[in-house]
């Protein structure tokens, strides 16, 4: 078996948020860095712009394993970072089985391929909060019972499970980062937290009238992406696999959230919002809240950009965008 190369690590999902933040790091780290990309009709690489002649992309799909095979004999990767998937809880409800396909399934032909091309590659499945759903326990640990509320949630619960079941039955280095939610400027503009700051910039300079939201009362455990792709790396770098929680500990409601990013901008929030049916989903995560002392005390990881900082970068970061001041995201 062909050695593979000891600072070369692949990412699935590297034109997501996560991926380009993470690309980011582990240049920063040394790492040549390959990214897995899927075929499309137009190129999405608006986040990963500035890093394109930093990178090797490899093209792949979730939904075919014998590319994910293909991918590793060919870049011999010693870490594999598996952030790609269906990751939008709405249109899991819409798209259950193409979310299965992608978001369940698409982890096991990944773990698959390693097994087969090299076992000794270090593995990091991104699994997520919403596996909480139906909190069964106040903060969320890594022992907190899953109870998923969405196609998305349950394939992630399958996610989950097969990297422990790929750890325990093959030994590999695999390992499992349950993450809260985590923001950015460079968020897709369907996720709350984006729309808000987006819609705030543009109502402020007279371009958006108005504000469609679903609950308001949803609560979430809000982070900074940057901060949560430095655990990715971390979970790598153990001499053991695990699985880790990884948050802030505070809690803060979607209404927060929009009175924060209009207050930034001296508007209310109430003059502007409007409750919109369409974003109501069939059911709902009403409360998120993680303890990631195990981070803390095992990795030595902490965050860095609080919930009112985060909120005014973005904010900040969507006046720029639309003030022609940055080209792309930032
Ligand atoms: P994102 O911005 O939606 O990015 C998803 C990525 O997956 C994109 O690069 C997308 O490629 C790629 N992808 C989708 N289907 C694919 C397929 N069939 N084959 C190959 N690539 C595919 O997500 P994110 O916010 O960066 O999150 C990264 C990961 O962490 C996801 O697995 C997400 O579920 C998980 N997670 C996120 C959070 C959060 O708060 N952000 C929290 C917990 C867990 P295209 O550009 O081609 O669409
Ligand atoms: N997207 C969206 N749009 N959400 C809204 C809206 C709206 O107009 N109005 C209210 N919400 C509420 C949702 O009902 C949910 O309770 C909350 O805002 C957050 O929604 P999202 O930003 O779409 O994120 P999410 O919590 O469902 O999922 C994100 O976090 C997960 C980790 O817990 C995604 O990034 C997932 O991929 C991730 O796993």
């Amino acid at each position: 078996m062909a050695e593979h190369h000891p600072r070369r690590a692949l990412i699935t999902g590297i034109t997501g948020q996560d991926g380009s933040y993470l690309t980011e790091l582990l240049l920063d780290q040394g790492y040549e860095v390959v990214g897995l990309v899927r075929r499309s009709s137009t190129v999405s690489f608006e986040r990963i712009a500035h890093l394109q002649d930093q990178i090797t992309i490899v093209s792949g799909d979730l939904l075919d394993e014998a590319s994910l095979i293909e991918a590793l004999r060919l870049h011999r990767p010693a870490e594999v970072y598996n952030l790609a998937a269906q990751s939008f809880v709405q249109t899991s409800f819409g798209q259950p089985v193409l979310t299965g396909e992608t978001t369940a399934l698409g982890v096991t032909r990944l773990l698959d391929a390693i097994r087969i091309v090299d076992p000794s590659i270090r593995f990091y499945q991104a699994s997520s909060s919403e596996m909480f759903g139906k909190v069964q326990e106040v903060p969320q640990t890594e022992t907190t019972p899953f109870y998923p509320r969405s196609p998305y949630g349950v394939a992630k619960v399958y996610g989950h499970w097969i990297t422990v079941n790929y750890r325990e039955s093959y030994g590999l280095h695999a390992s499992s980062g349950i993450l809260f939610n985590h923001e950015s400027p460079r968020r897709g503009l369907e996720f709350v937290s984006r729309k808000i700051s987006h819609a705030a910039a543009a109502i402020s300079l007279g371009r958006q009238h108005e504000l469609r939201l679903g609950n308001l009362d949803a609560k979430r455990d809000w982070g900074f992406a940057g901060d949560y792709v430095r655990a990715m790396w971390l979970m790598l770098q153990q001499d053991e696999p695990g699985d880790y929680v990884v948050c802030t500990g505070e809690t803060h409601s979607v209404r927060e959230f929009c009175e924060l990013a209009f207050a930034h901008l001296g508007m209310d929030y109430g003059d502007y919002v409007v409750i919109d049916e369409a974003f109501i989903r069939p059911a709902e995560v009403d409360l998120l809240v993680g303890d990631a002392s195990r981070a803390a005390s095992d990795l030595g990881w902490h965050r860095d950009v609080g919930f009112q900082e985060l909120v005014a970068t973005m904010v900040d970061a969507d006046l720029d965008l639309l003030q022609g001041k940055l080209k792309g995201i930032s």
